[in-house]
């Protein structure tokens, strides 16, 4: 019997992205019911966004997405957060510039001071959300119908669970969009 390669390469994706769904939903239900405990503490968020920049770099790169931080921004901006979950709420925003980015875009994160809190944003100028679209693409499996052209397309669990992490927070996400222009997520933090 032969093996095919490419038939095996396409099952091994196709389980790579099970695996990432089951991730998804476990991290879901533990935000849910409470069980995944926050660890507040402070840590510099400008330095936590280079992290994730360089962790998405690759994927940027092929994408030919430029990513950077607003030179407006202060150098050090501390947070009282849980380190781990908010890295995870820049990779999925990031990831998203990324993938419903255009070709040759760019994605800004910008730092605000907001006396008690700090305002983090994290815009691109990518394909955008349609108007009707804005209030369910936090949802769970929600995505639009031009981000299911995309080829290598999500589950639609990731804003979910950024969601469910800034709530866990206290704290609020919003977001703002026009077609073919661009799309900007905004959240606060706890300023330390
Ligand atoms: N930066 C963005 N630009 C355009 N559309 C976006 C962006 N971020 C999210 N979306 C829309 O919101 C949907 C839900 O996002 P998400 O939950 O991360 O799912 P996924 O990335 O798996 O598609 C996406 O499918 C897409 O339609
Ligand atoms: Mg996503």
């Amino acid at each position: 019997m032969t093996i095919n390669r490419e038939y095996l390469s396409r099952t091994e994706k196709s389980i790579d992205r099970m695996i990432n769904i089951i991730n998804d939903l476990d991290a879901i239900s533990k935000l849910e019911s409470g069980e995944l405990r926050m660890n507040f503490k402070k840590f510099d968020m400008i330095e936590l966004v280079n992290e994730v920049f360089d962790f998405l770099e690759v994927k940027a790169k092929e994408n030919n997405i430029q990513l950077y931080v607003s030179k407006n921004t202060d150098k050090i901006v501390n947070v009282i957060a849980d380190h781990d979950s908010i890295r995870q709420v820049l990779v999925n925003l990031i990831d998203n510039s990324i993938k419903y980015g255009k070709n040759g875009g760019r994605t800004k994160v910008s730092c605000f001071d907001m006396d008690e809190h700090i305002l983090i944003e994290v815009s691109d100028n990518g394909m955008g959300i349609d108007k009707e679209d804005l209030n369910r693409i936090f949802e769970r499996f929600y995505r639009t119908p031009g981000a299911r052209s995309v080829q290598h397309g999500g589950s639609g669990l990731g804003l979910s669970i950024v969601k469910h992490i800034i709530e866990a927070h206290n704290q609020t996400i919003n977001v703002r969009s026009s077609i073919g222009i661009g799309t900007t997520f905004a959240f606060t933090l706890k300023k330390s």
